[in-house]
């Protein structure tokens, strides 16, 4: 393993953004933690490179065929300023996972994790104070061999991208009902966090924005129940149960999802795994019986829905004061400044 004295410390220039000016995604960081994996040699060291010399080739596997799986996860100052990972060794599994379904090689726990560290640490000076953000860490392999033939690779690279992020706002959206386009069948790769499952959701979000609505509500293949809200895992709550449709394969096994359950079945509120049709959601609203509903993620948090409009209806979902009180629980959990769960948070 690569240790840290090898690599310079990256410094925030003196015209670096404020946390709150940050956004998400459009700052990058300087370095790239990179290790290299060939058929019967297994994984190179980790080391560090430039981000303008972090190079894919165009004749590979990863370029031509979406040989490509990644993760999404967070680094946050804890109550003493320390930093820490929220949750590493979930996101190992799941990029393992993904890389079973496309053939990739699989990446260690201890050196996703290390990975994940070096990476942290050489770009602490860019981690937002407790509170205002974090360092969005984006672990991606691809299969990174120069040859055009469709086959499994031979060679491989894991990347890490760090993005320094602001802390995401309280956001409210409208969805649209995608009836047409759908991002994932059973059989297919929708648990599977690949570039392939946005590259295949994007007309949905055009065709969502441009009938007024914020992000797609993707139905499932049959075009009847609700699976996922963009690129968030969706929540809504019938009568006084918090309901989110059950990992089926189509969908992906988000990990704000599975913190969320934890946080609401330790508090008592109870929290089922259901599928959710759509009719039936405005039958449940003409009732009385539909609540509010949000979506959840790592780079969004939760985002309240307000309403899933399709071509026939518009459900509405009443605001909740306990979606806020969820929100703030999650962001405690995820910062460290909140008691119990401290196995979720690895220091750097
Ligand atoms: N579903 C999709 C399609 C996503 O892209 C994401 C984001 O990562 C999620 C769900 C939520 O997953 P997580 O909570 O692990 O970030
Ligand atoms: C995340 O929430 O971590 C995501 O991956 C969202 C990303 C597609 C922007």
């Amino acid at each position: 393993m690569s240790s840290m004295t090898e690599y310079a410390l990256a410094r925030r220039p003196a015209d670096w953004p404020q946390p709150e000016q940050l956004g998400f995604g459009q700052k990058l960081a300087p370095w790239v933690v990179s290790a290299e994996h060939r058929d019967g040699e297994g994984w190179s060291a980790l080391h560090a490179m430039p981000l303008s010399e972090a190079r894919s080739p165009m004749a590979s596997g990863g370029l031509q065929y979406g040989l490509s799986v990644f993760e999404g996860l967070k680094a946050y100052r804890g109550p003493r300023g320390d930093a820490h990972l929220f949750r590493p060794r979930e996101h190992a599994a799941r990029l393992t996972s993904s890389a079973r379904r496309l053939r990739m090689p699989h990446v260690p726990e201890s050196l996703f994790i290390e990975a994940c560290r070096l990476a942290a640490r050489l770009h602490e000076d860019f981690l937002p104070p407790q509170g205002r953000g974090s360092l969005y860490l984006r672990p991606t392999l691809f299969a990174d061999e120069e040859a055009l033939g469709f086959r499994v690779a031979h060679t491989h690279r894991l990347a890490l991208i760090v993005t320094p992020s602001s802390d995401p706002l309280p956001k409210t959206v409208n969805l649209w009902a995608e009836s047409e386009l759908a991002r994932a069948a059973i059989g297919g790769t929708g648990a599977a966090k690949t570039g392939g499952n946005y590259a295949a959701g994007l007309l949905g979000l055009v065709r969502a924005r441009e009938r007024g609505c914020d992000d797609v509500a993707w139905l499932d293949a049959a075009r009847t129940r609700l699976s996922e809200a963009g690129t968030m895992n969706l929540f809504v709550k019938i009568d006084d149960t918090w309901c989110t449709p059950p990992l089926d394969g189509t969908i992906l096994p988000g990990i704000t999802r599975d913190s969320l359950m934890t946080l609401m079945r330790e508090q008592g509120v109870d929290v089922q795994e259901r599928g959710l049709d759509l009719r039936e959601l405005a039958t449940l609203e003409r009732e009385g019986r539909l609540g509010a509903a949000f979506g959840c993620g790592t780079a969004a948090r939760i985002v309240r829905i307000a309403s899933i409009r399709s071509e026939s209806s518009t459900v509405s979902f009443p605001d909740d004061p306990q979606v806020a009180v969820l929100r703030d629980r999650l962001k405690r959990c995820q910062e460290g400044t909140e008691s119990g769960f401290s196995t979720w948070a690895c220091a750097i």
